[in-house]
């Protein structure tokens, strides 16, 4: 078995686990939402759980609950410019990647910190409107109650946080590939990613 790793990185809500699901069982690979990590500390402070603590001793029971609200995000955010909490959750990340017959990554800083060697990067980005609307319409779907203004000041604050914050800033890495999927349907998207990967095995 071989490691071939694919890392994707990008804003909230641009489509990185839509595209990184549709590629892992296209390609047969593993996937992580590393952004899962991130919420499920935020979630354990919001209880008022310790931030580098609920890193250290995260487990799999801890990333089952309901981690997809507004609130959840904007605490995930918070915690993850803390270096203790990245760095409690390299280690796994990295094992992750590593592992016989190819793994998918998705978050903010895979391509940049935690695998810089990935043989494909991808960079998923699109508009903040386009992007705040399709996270609109994924919480009211699941009977969340806001609004499109809310949901887009939450997707723009958190842009800023998570593009200045000094430890594993978002960014394309210099090797990513650019996908904007502001006027691209889900399967365009998709076939985009999947050439991309094709091309590098
Ligand atoms: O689904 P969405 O794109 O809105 O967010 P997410 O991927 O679940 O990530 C939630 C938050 O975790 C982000 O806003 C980041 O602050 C943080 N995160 C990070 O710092 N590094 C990662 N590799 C993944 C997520």
């Amino acid at each position: 078995m071989t490691r071939f790793t694919v890392a994707i990185d990008g804003p909230a809500a641009a489509g990185k686990g839509t595209i990184s699901k549709a590629v892992a069982a296209h390609f047969g690979f593993a996937h992580l939402d590393t952004g899962l990590l991130y919420r499920a500390v935020g979630a354990k402070v919001l209880a008022g759980g310790d931030p580098v603590a609920s890193a250290k001793s995260l487990t799999e029971q801890d990333l089952q609950g309901n981690l997809r609200t507004q609130e959840v995000a904007e605490a995930a955010s918070r915690v993850a410019v803390l270096p203790y909490v990245r760095a409690a959750l390299f280690e796994f990340q990295r094992e992750f990647a590593a592992r016989d017959g190819g793994a998918v990554l998705d978050g903010r800083d895979i391509g940049t910190v935690i695998c810089p060697d990935a043989q494909v990067k991808l960079y998923v980005t699109a508009s903040a409107e386009v992007r705040a609307e399709r996270r609109y319409l994924e919480l009211t779907e699941n009977s969340m109650d806001v609004t499109r203004a809310d949901v887009l000041a939450d997707v723009k604050a958190r842009d800023k946080r998570d593009s200045e914050r000094a430890e594993a800033p978002l960014k394309p890495a210099d090797d990513a590939v650019i996908i904007d999927t502001s006027d691209l349907s889900i399967g365009d998207a998709v076939a985009r990613a999947v050439s991309a990967i094709d091309a590098r095995r």
